[in-house]
């Protein structure tokens, strides 16, 4: 499904990670779209040190998913996209920025996607060649969603505006 009209607000409220994808390939131009969200993220220092290694290979998807303790499913994904960085420069919040844009892109365009943390650093190094020094704590799986996709086992509500946000002091 396509939401060619959804405004950024309702990308962004509307977003769910959704894990069970059909066997359908992502479409190039949609995928261009969806790396160039990424390079469009703003990074400290304007360093820009983050890679993005795009995987469609079975086999490294399978090396990937054996990196990480909640990442089992990611071998079923149209594409994973790998977040490496210089391990001296690994800065999380560049990292998530990129890989927001690219699921909110993703979602505008009826592309499914999850955040997946990949806690073993050598397995994911090894998984996709990377050097030594390079590190690639976190992935995201992108793919068309099955229709009636399956509930999160996490699902619940967002905490409240009131819980969530404090003005000028803690209390
Ligand atoms: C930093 C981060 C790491 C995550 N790691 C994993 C993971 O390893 N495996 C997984 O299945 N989901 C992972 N998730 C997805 C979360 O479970 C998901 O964002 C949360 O349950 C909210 O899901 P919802 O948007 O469907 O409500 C991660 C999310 C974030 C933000």
């Amino acid at each position: 499904m396509r939401h060619w009209c959804m405004t950024p607000y309702e990308a962004i409220v509307d977003k769910r990670d959704l894990r069970v994808y059909t066997e359908q390939a992502i479409a190039d131009d949609v995928m261009h779209r969806i790396l160039q969200a990424g390079r469009m993220a703003g990074s400290a220092k304007n360093a820009e040190s983050n890679r993005l290694i795009v995987v469609t290979d079975q086999a490294t998807q399978d090396a990937l998913a054996a990196a990480g303790d909640f990442a089992g499913w990611i071998g079923t994904s149209a594409v994973v996209v790998g977040f490496a960085s210089p391990a001296h420069e690994l800065r999380m919040f560049d990292i998530g920025r990129q890989a927001q844009n690219m699921m909110l892109a993703a979602h505008a365009e009826g592309i499914g996607s999850c955040p997946v943390t990949l806690g073993h650093a050598d397995a994911a190094r090894a998984a996709v060649g990377l050097p030594d020094d390079w590190e690639m704590p976190m992935v995201i799986t992108l793919g068309h969603p099955v229709a009636n996709h399956p509930d999160s086992p996490l699902k619940r509500q967002r905490v409240s505006l009131d819980e969530l946000v404090r003005y000028d002091r803690w209390s």
